[in-house]
């Protein structure tokens, strides 16, 4: 209860505080932050950790964290393409003296095109097999502004850039905090990321609990994200870009070799069988190709800040 007077603890907003009393309240408030950034960093870990023992369960043990995700070996795409809402965001960091470092960056999906438009990228992958996607399209395209490093960006020693980009990337990440501080270390203007609401895994939920009889607990998306950076006292400009449709794949064959490949099920088991009844009952056409009955839109966002040691 505040008594109105210049002792008064109860009240962080009372005006009346002695500087001795004042000192309690932010260490109070320090504990707090503390508290909330250990929450923010502990929910993330244990929602990558959950999704990841999940999927090794089904898909066998003794694997490293994250072993054995499937490949993401995204569509080749036109570098010089304009009509890409998250490429276009992108292009307003980037100018032809702009070094970028794309962490996580795969098989290019905007490392090329941001190679059109930039003095230099470099794609910063652990895995091998993008990174030998990456090299192929860079020389079918014949880029000499772009280089990898095949490691995990929690171990790779590169120097700074003027920009840091990290697509699709940091929801597989356990320890999300250090990772982001390294970007922003590494970062001389700004960092950029790309993430989704909700990952493809939560599209892949209902299957998975059918073909396999338990939960998949789903990556953290933008909330998580946007938590974890306000709990590490970094506010950042977040745009959304215009929903889709979620698509799994332009017709039934393709679909299901995907939702093979996802929840591990070899053609012609029972867990096949599974997986294709409840495909009869969940897959939905639309005219971009096939999608779940009653899933959400797919909502990404963009969400960048100037790093402090740039101010
Ligand atoms: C879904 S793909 C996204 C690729 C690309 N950024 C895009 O948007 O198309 C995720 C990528 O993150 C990479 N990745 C996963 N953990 C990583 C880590 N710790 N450090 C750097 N990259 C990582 C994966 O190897 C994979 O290529």
């Amino acid at each position: 209860m505040c008594l109105g007077s210049d002792r008064c603890t109860e009240l962080p907003e009372c005006g009346r505080l002695k500087n001795w009393d004042a000192g309690i309240l932010s260490t109070k408030s320090d504990l707090m932050e503390e508290m909330k950034l250990k929450s923010a960093i502990e929910a993330w870990r244990e929602r990558v950790l959950a999704f990841d023992r999940e999927m090794e369960e089904i898909r066998g043990e003794g694997q490293e964290h994250g072993q054995r995700r499937p490949v993401f070996a995204s569509k080749p795409q036109d570098p010089y393409r304009t009509d890409d809402p998250a490429l276009n965001v992108f292009c307003e960091f980037v100018n032809e003296g702009t070094e970028v470092l794309d962490v996580g960056g795969g098989a290019g999906r905007f490392a090329l095109p941001l190679a059109t438009r930039a003095k230099r990228v470099t794609v910063i992958d652990p895995s091998e097999e993008s990174l030998d996607l990456l090299s192929t399209r860079v020389a079918e395209f014949g880029f000499t502004n772009v280089t990898s490093v095949n490691e995990r960006w929690e171990e790779a020693e590169v120097p700074s850039a003027d920009v840091t980009l990290c697509s699709w990337a940091i929801h597989h990440v356990v320890e999300a905090a250090p990772f982001i501080k390294k970007m922003e270390e590494r970062a001389m203007d700004r960092v950029v990321i790309l993430e989704m609401m909700e990952t493809p895994g939560s599209q892949m939920a209902p299957f998975f609990e059918r073909v396999h009889g338990t939960r998949l607990t789903a990556l953290p998306g933008v909330r998580q994200l946007l938590n974890l950076l306000w709990a590490m006292d970094i506010f950042p400009d977040v745009t959304m870009l215009s929903p889709e449709i979620p698509v799994l794949g332009p017709d039934l064959s393709s679909t299901l070799e995907r939702l093979r490949r996802m929840l591990a099920v070899e053609e012609g088991t029972d867990a096949d069988e599974r997986l294709r009844a409840v495909a009869d009952e969940l897959l939905e056409e639309t005219s971009e190709g096939l999608t779940v009955r009653g899933t959400n839109l797919r909502r990404q966002a963009i969400v960048t800040w100037k790093p402090t040691q740039s101010d």
